[in-house]
């Protein structure tokens, strides 16, 4: 049976997906197909990665041949940060439901709290974090826009049948808290970065108080990181003795481990894989119990270190400060 996350209006949403960062456009329809004849039906996507269009082949095509239902299928997508404005939230919205062929998202996140100004689709999309690449000097533009702004724009994709649910994604306590003051659709669901090394414990709490369902990406923590010179390979919490000897005490890979801990904690986990082996080992979670000793462990080697942070990145990739968890 397909473990299952509940959100606080009685829907529920399978507790591993496939993260669609950085899958290959070439390689998006037949790893997306795959991934639903080996069982995905949960499956984590944006504007931002390229790829929703070639992910929606992949989608389609499982849907033509009866692989699932759209019914049993549960389809994340994200607005990025130059549509915050809202009136460009449904267009933005609608892009991604058509690009991904899917009628219509079981969640839509506001990706980032960052606003950056508009780029219009025919100039470019998707948009990226430079304004304009091509200036001299490329940077990213603010846009002022007051996150309730865009909040009541995705409330409305929600009474319009184009969203089931809507969330945020990179927040902290105090946004999600001044959020749930006005909100009249309160946030289903939290994406944040989670990983033993990064564990977030009291954001996650905070949002189990809440009954705001927490997703947990980069799940793996560092292997994500390292080809963008990001992390370490050594930074990385597979390859620790402690996570491989609880692997093999479970006869289970480093991987599994990981994802299971996440699990058990109460979060939706999105790995992401090219490798069809990797894909059938993630969702292969079933069978075994990590034990409370265990799982204290695994929380314990939390060293609070992010690797996918704006602050960071937004310097080194796109000469722009823009710290968002200080
Ligand atoms: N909301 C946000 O701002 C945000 C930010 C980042 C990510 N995300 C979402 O979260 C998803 C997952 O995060 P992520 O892609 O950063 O990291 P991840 O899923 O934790 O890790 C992916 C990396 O681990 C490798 N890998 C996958 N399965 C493995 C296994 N069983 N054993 C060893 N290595 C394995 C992959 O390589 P191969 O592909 O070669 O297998 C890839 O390098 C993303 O795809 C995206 O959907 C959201």
């Amino acid at each position: 049976m397909t473990l299952r996350i509940s959100l606080s209006n009685s829907q529920s949403m399978p507790a591993v997906g496939y993260g669609f960062w950085k899958v290959e456009r070439a390689d998006a329809p037949h790893l997306t197909y795959q991934s639903l004849q080996l069982g995905y039906r949960h499956l984590d996507c944006a504007s931002d990665y390229g790829n929703e269009a070639e992910v929606g082949d992949g989608i389609q095509k499982g849907l033509n041949d009866g692989v699932c239902k759209r019914d049993d299928l549960w389809v994340t997508s994200k607005l990025w940060n130059t549509y915050h404005r809202p009136e460009h939230v449904e267009l933005a919205c609608k892009r991604s439901i058509s690009d991904l062929k899917c009628d219509y998202l079981d969640l839509y996140l506001i990706h980032f709290p960052i606003t950056l100004r508009y780029v219009p689709f025919e100039t470019r999309y998707p948009a990226g974090w430079f304004f304009d690449p091509n200036s001299p000097a490329p940077c990213l533009e603010y846009d002022p826009v007051p996150i309730i702004d865009t909040w009541r724009a995705m409330e409305d994709l929600v009474t319009k049948g184009l969203v089931r649910n809507i969330g945020v994604s990179n927040f902290g306590v105090s946004l999600i808290r001044d959020l749930l003051t006005q909100a009249r659709i309160r946030p289903a669901v939290l994406q944040i970065e989670s990983h033993p090394y990064l564990t977030q414990s009291k954001l996650i709490r905070y949002c189990q108080a809440e009954n705001i369902a927490v997703t947990a990406f980069s799940p793996l923590g560092a292997p994500s990181y390292v080809p963008l010179g990001m992390a370490k390979p050594d930074d990385s919490v597979l390859e620790l003795p402690l996570v491989k000897e609880l692997a093999s005490r479970h006869q289970k890979t480093a991987a599994q481990i990981v994802l299971k801990w996440g699990v058990q904690r109460g979060t939706a986990v999105i790995p992401k894989s090219s490798r069809v082996e990797r894909l059938k080992e993630n969702l292969n979670l079933g069978g075994f119990e990590l034990s409370e000793s265990e799982m204290t462990t695994i929380s314990n080697l939390d060293r609070n270190q992010r690797f996918n942070d704006p602050g960071v990145f937004c310097e080194l990739a796109f000469r722009s400060f823009f710290p968002i968890y200080e």
